[in-house]
């Protein structure tokens, strides 16, 4: 009983440090926004980005927005066969998170600020974060060759698109990057073997 009694209090002491630190984002709003004629007007690339973070409304929107689950388990992006093999990471300033649709939430995977990594441009550290579309190769079931690789980039250009037009909608700057050191960034974010860096995408206030 009194070992168990102290498993409690060390969860509770743990939990309280604030080291589990997973960030549970509130419901996303699916009905707001401009209309998307006028979003698709707006869409543009940024290489400018205010430090100011993002309120956790803003986050949970925009992720919903990229991959976010809709009609049950689709998602707000089509996916070639379905496979949903592409993941959107979230890099900040506190840690690398991984966006789970399904729970909507983000999972603190690794600890410190790697933005400077996300991409080969000076600006990509400025953002307060940028989302990593990473492709799972293990989800794309007997898919070969270059097809994998078509479907990988497909998939995330979808997805990349949504969040360019919610930023569209919400007044924020974005622009996706293929200029990334691929290498360098997955050793940073601990991805394992068969995990892919499609694109790296920033996401932040305009400078005022
Ligand atoms: C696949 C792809 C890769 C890109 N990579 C980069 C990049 O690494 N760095 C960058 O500054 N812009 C990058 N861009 C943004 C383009 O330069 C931009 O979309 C183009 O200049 C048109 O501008 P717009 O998006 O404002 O219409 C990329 C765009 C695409 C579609």
């Amino acid at each position: 009983m009194k070992k168990l009694n102290l498993l409690v209090i060390m969860a509770i002491l743990t939990f309280s440090n604030g080291i589990s630190q997973d960030i549970i984002l509130p419901e996303p709003d699916r009905e707001g926004g401009i209309p998307v004629m006028l979003a698709l007007n707006l869409r543009h690339s940024s290489r400018e980005f205010s430090p100011e973070k993002l309120p956790l409304q803003v986050m949970s929107d925009l992720l919903w927005a990229a991959c976010g689950t809709t009609r049950g388990s689709y998602r707000t992006a089509p996916s070639a066969r379905n496979f949903q093999e592409i993941s959107a990471y979230v890099v900040t300033e506190e840690a690398v998170y991984l966006y789970h649709e399904k729970d909507h939430y983000l999972e603190r995977l690794v600890d410190g600020d790697y933005r400077e990594f996300t991409g080969t441009q000076p600006f990509v550290k400025d953002a307060p974060l940028t989302i990593v579309l990473v492709a799972d190769h293990s989800r794309m079931g007997n898919t070969t060759g270059a097809a994998r690789t078509a479907y990988a980039w497909a998939d995330a250009s979808y997805i990349s698109q949504n969040i360019y037009l919610y930023c569209a909608s919400a007044d924020l700057n974005t622009g996706v990057r293929a200029l990334v050191d691929r290498e360098v960034l997955a050793e940073k974010m601990q991805l394992g073997e068969g995990y892919e860096i499609v694109f790296a995408q920033c996401v932040g206030y305009p400078v005022k």
